[in-house]
């Protein structure tokens, strides 16, 4: 899969290679209202990294429904949609807004980003929390429902298993970790919003760890992500227990890194004789 916030509505990739062939596209996130997101600047390099303060930019869940699902609808690939509020009566009524229309083939409830003064993280950061956004969702769709976990918790195992016993359908982890940068001779924050979240290999060997905890502590699919810019790291995160994965920050410096790493994955299956992705599935845990 695409992570969200780095692959857009799909739409602006189409024309590069055959988005078609994913497993799914996660489109940006969603509001209810549209968002013109954080002030510049808004991105900075780190080592290994990038550090984003977008601030859920996004077009609105009333143009999505209005102007992307209709193209989503003549699409093999399955579009899931990110969603994000401030408030648990948000996300609900997004999942209202988004269940049974044509072309979204699933929700990604974001209770996990770091840049915005309300809601989104500060629902990811306790079990309770995180449990009642997933309990207000499940309850106002038929959709499937993918929660993203942010790393920014005391103990995210706790938090996705309250998320589980919530009625999650599947986890999807980790978002960006929280960082920032200074610019020494402004002597000021390098970003508009003084902080941002760090994601790419930086975070790499965090999010396999996250994702081999919450692997052992739930029986629902888990989707890793954080960092995964080749094959070999995908086949890490699913030999850690994930039965899928999102390939993010990668696809900025190479748009065609999501299939790239597909492609390397079932080349590796093919060197090894494994006819099922399943036999690979948590194979470090045994
Ligand atoms: C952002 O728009 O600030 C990033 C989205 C996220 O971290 O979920």
């Amino acid at each position: 899969m695409t992570a969200s916030g780095t692959f857009g509505y799909g739409t602006e990739y189409s024309h590069m290679f055959d988005i078609q062939k994913l497993g799914a596209i996660v489109c940006k996130g969603t509001t209810l209202e549209p968002r013109d997101g954080n002030p510049q600047p808004r991105l900075a390099d780190a080592a290994c990294g990038l550090l984003n303060s977008i601030g859920l930019q996004n077009i609105g869940v009333d143009a999505l429904i209005r102007e992307k699902a209709p193209i989503w609808a003549g699409w093999r690939v399955p579009v899931i949609v990110n969603i994000a509020g401030e408030t648990i009566d948000d996300y609900a009524r997004l999942a209202s807004r988004l269940d049974g229309v044509a072309g979204i083939s699933g929700i990604e409830v974001n209770i996990s980003c770091p840049n915005i003064k309300a809601g989104g993280a500060e629902f990811g950061s306790t079990p309770k929390s995180a449990a009642e956004v997933t309990t207000a969702v499940k309850a106002a769709t038929s959709l499937p429902i993918l929660v993203k976990l942010t790393p920014n918790t005391a103990d995210i195992a706790e938090v996705a298993m309250a998320v589980a016993e919530a009625g999650a359908d599947a986890i999807s982890l980790i978002n960006s970790l929280k960082g920032m940068a200074i610019d020494i001779a402004q002597r000021r924050p390098l970003l508009g919003r003084i902080t941002g979240g760090l994601s790419g290999p930086a975070i790499k060997p965090v999010a396999l760890h996250m994702v081999y905890e919450v692997a052992g502590a739930v029986r629902l699919p888990v989707i890793g992500c954080g960092g995964i810019t080749a094959a070999s790291d995908a086949i890490e995160f699913i030999m850690a227990g994930a039965s899928a994965i999102q390939v993010g920050t990668a696809s900025l410096a190479n748009p065609r890194a999501p299939l790239d790493v597909l492609e390397g994955i079932e080349q590796f299956l093919k060197q090894e004789g494994i006819n099922n992705l399943a036999d690979l599935i948590g194979a470090a845990r045994r």
